[in-house]
């Protein structure tokens, strides 16, 4: 069995590394050739709970992105079974101009970005692909060499609604739960979602709250539930949004003003992945996910001033605006 994995950063070291362990063949395609010259030289090590697993040079097939078209395409190179995408929101448009050669494949491509937009952009332009939502809640850092993974999270798999608004088919349960058993061997704890749209608006509220006000307090995650004034602001976001989703017909079923509270308190010296882009002068993914906000918000005839002056202050600070 073979899995590619498009992007090989902390989370897709951590997924692709545990699944080699696991004993399947794993690709790794990265977006530059010196990344992959380097994990083909060197190998990586995955540590979780003081475990130090070493994957070795010789388990390691990895490639840049530019690659994957040429050489899927040639007849003696297998097919990857699945293909996990796990580069940022911010790369996916890139990943497609990369991959649209393979257009007329039937690939299974399972998404695991923050945001929203994406999935549809995607389908659209490889219509003969079958794409799966991923929301996860694993955490990874990146340290030279190592991956170690920030407890152990959950995760779950589905078709969204927004992407393939027909019903979900047997075939499709299948490919999914075929999916599931590979990342639950792996070690991840792996559930099949039917309701993959909630959870999926259920993360976005939670790193629209989030992420933004992390990045332009340059706080960890933690301290933003430390002070009166930074609560109201959160607070704030929320109930805008939930208006949106409201007006919207979205229901959450959670609450998921606790949910977020919670979040705050269990990576409490985490720094949010918008922080981070910020402070790496990385372009952020603020469009997809206050963006979508506030369009969501439009199409119903509403506003949503709040998640739109996070989106222009945080658009404004890159990326000069960084130190
Ligand atoms: O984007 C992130 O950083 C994470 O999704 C979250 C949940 C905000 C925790 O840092």
């Amino acid at each position: 069995m073979i899995i590619d994995v498009v992007g090989a950063g902390s989370l897709g070291l951590l997924y692709g590394g545990k699944l080699l362990a696991a004993g399947y063949e794993v690709r790794f395609w990265t977006r530059t050739a010196e990344q992959a010259e380097k994990l083909n030289r060197e190998g990586f090590k995955v540590i979780e709970g003081g475990r130090i697993k070493q994957i070795p040079p010789s388990l390691i097939q990895a490639d840049e992105i530019k690659a994957l078209s040429r050489r899927q395409a040639q007849p003696e190179q297998l097919p990857g079974e699945w293909l996990l995408l796990m580069v940022k929101q911010t790369a996916v448009h890139d990943v497609i101009r990369e991959i649209k050669a393979l257009k007329t494949k039937t690939l299974n491509i399972a998404c695991f970005q923050n945001g929203m937009g994406h999935l549809e952009d995607l389908q659209w332009s490889m219509p003969h692909c079958n794409i799966w939502s991923v929301i996860t809640t694993e955490g990874a850092k990146r340290e030279q060499d190592r991956v170690i993974r920030a407890g152990r999270g959950e995760t779950w798999l589905g078709k969204s609604a927004n992407v393939c608004p027909a019903s979900q088919t047997p075939a499709d349960q299948n490919e999914l739960i075929h999916l599931t058993g590979l990342l639950q061997q792996a070690g991840f704890d792996c559930t099949v979602s039917n309701e993959i749209d909630k959870l999926i608006y259920r993360k976005l509220l939670i790193n629209a709250v989030i992420n933004p006000l992390t990045a332009l307090w340059r706080i960890p995650n933690g301290e933003l539930i430390t002070r009166k004034e930074r609560i109201v602001l959160m607070r704030q976001l929320y109930d805008e949004a939930m208006m949106t989703y409201e007006a919207s017909g979205i229901v959450l079923d959670v609450d998921v003003w606790e949910q977020i509270l919670s979040v705050c308190h269990s990576t409490a010296s985490n720094t949010s992945s918008m922080l981070s882009d910020v402070l790496n002068g990385r372009q952020t993914e603020v469009r997809s996910i206050n963006g979508q906000i506030v369009s969501m918000a439009r199409r119903c005839g509403l506003t949503a001033p709040m998640h739109e002056l996070l989106l222009h202050l945080i658009e404004g600070m890159q990326p000069e605006g960084v130190s």
